[in-house]
């Protein structure tokens, strides 16, 4: 006989909560961190001129990706605005992107004044389908922010000589995606830019932080010179050359940078062990579609997603996420929202400046309307992909009691169809 279903009253699959990223239970923080952030204390300099650990923990991190530059800056949001800083385009210029992304992609947009443009996705991963932006691209585009959701890359097979053709500068948003590759490439090295996300969740994290990556030498010195106020530190001392911001990563955060960078390879080793493990699992599950990765990617997992086939199954992804809850498996649908980004009142209606619709309109730009029925598979995917927050604390033990909720509910329901 079957086991009875928590939702129905039976035993819950786990009782005790898994490992967080919010919390030491799913972080690697420790020993590491507190002797260098303990150097930096006893340094007395904590800010980025005159220390010493955001350099070495930025000549660590190129090095660990293989590029020429890398900027530690404050968060993700400022590695992506300084990135688009760095291209100094113009205002109304357009940049392209995701449906499905966090505010701080299209926030860097938006703050230096160009104006987004968003693409649908691909159902089956949630990620930028490159084969839909040649519709999008006018003459007054400039970039494409490729976002690499969840720990997977964007097909960067389709989108780098589009973007070529068009002239189009790449940064590529891998906030959520620290170490994952495309065709044995580490993302962030295949653009022009990459920008990367130290925020708690994320693979490696400083609380919050962000760091900007490139082999392009005057993109580097304009990402440096915006970040830090745009002056003029090329000894000339000419003062303040354009528009900058204050993002400079703190000689804390730089500790805490250092030590994470150097156990990159093991927390994405956890990771990846513990996922596959899973997928194992579920792949044998019949109605349930474990995470589609393309055969050219390799994934970080940042977050485990998931699907379901509703008729194989036999129940609807509304029944679904219930139970699965009930059992103490915290999947759920509706990422960033369940809405595309663009349906943000924000964005949808035009509210960056007060009561204007700049850069929406003329002289500078045009007005843009956003319309939901423009992205039919972002709005299928946001409701039917079901995603938990991965993290390096989870043991095969959780993957295990993951693995028995997911064949006790399976059973459950093909039973009932
Ligand atoms: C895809 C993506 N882009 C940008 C960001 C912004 O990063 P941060 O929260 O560090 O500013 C995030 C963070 O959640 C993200 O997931």
């Amino acid at each position: 006989m079957s086991e009875e279903l928590a939702i129905h009253g039976g035993p819950k699959a786990r009782t005790t909560p898994f490992p967080s990223v919010g919390d030491s239970s799913g972080r690697d923080l420790g020993d590491e961190e507190i002797a260098l952030l303990t150097e930096v204390i006893r340094s007395g300099c904590l800010g980025r001129h005159g220390g010493k650990m955001v350099p070495q923990f930025e000549q660590e991190y190129a090095a660990h990706q293989g590029v020429k530059h890398c900027l530690g800056v404050t968060s993700g949001t400022a590695a992506l605005h300084t990135a688009v800083g760095a291209l100094q385009l113009d205002p109304g210029d357009e940049i392209i992107t995701t449906t499905v992304t966090d505010m701080g992609t299209v926030i860097a947009i938006l703050q230096q004044n160009q104006i987004p443009i968003f693409c649908d996705v691909d159902r089956r991963t949630m990620n930028l389908d490159p084969t839909k932006l040649e519709g999008l691209i006018n003459d007054r585009t400039r970039a494409i922010i490729a976002v690499h959701l969840f720990g997977q890359a964007v097909d960067m097979d389709t989108l780098m000589p589009l973007a070529r053709k068009h002239k189009l500068y790449v940064i590529e948003d891998c906030a959520q995606a620290h170490d994952a590759e495309w065709d044995g490439r580490r993302v962030g090295t295949i653009g022009d830019l990459g920008c990367f996300s130290l925020q708690q969740s994320k693979q490696i994290t400083t609380g919050d932080g962000g760091i900007v990556i490139t082999n392009d030498d005057d993109l580097a010195l304009n990402a440096r010179n915006f970040h830090d106020k745009f002056y003029d530190r090329s000894g000339e001392n000419r003062g303040v050359l354009r528009l900058g911001m204050n993002y400079r990563m703190t000689e804390l955060q730089g500790a805490v940078a250092l030590a994470q960078t150097r156990k990159l390879d093991s927390i994405l080793g956890r990771r990846r062990h513990t996922a596959e493990l899973l997928t194992s699992y579920l792949s044998k599950i019949e109605g349930i579609i474990p995470p589609w990765v393309h055969p050219k990617a390799t994934h970080s997992y940042w977050i485990y997603p998931f699907q379901i086939d509703e008729a194989v199954l036999g129940c609807t992804v509304a029944e679904f996420r219930a139970a699965i809850q009930a059992e103490g498996l915290p999947w759920g649908t509706g990422y960033a929202g369940g809405i595309p980004i663009c349906m943000y009142p924000a964005i949808r209606e035009h509210k960056a400046y007060g009561d204007s619709l700049f850069p929406w309109e003329p002289p500078y730009g045009r007005y843009v309307e956003y319309r939901e029925e423009d992205y039919p598979e972002t709005i299928w995917a946001q409701a039917n992909t079901f995603v938990m927050n991965w993290n390096e604390g989870i043991t095969d033990a959780d993957v295990e009691d993951m693995a028995h909720g997911f064949r006790k509910m399976a059973e459950h329901y093909r039973k009932r169809r």
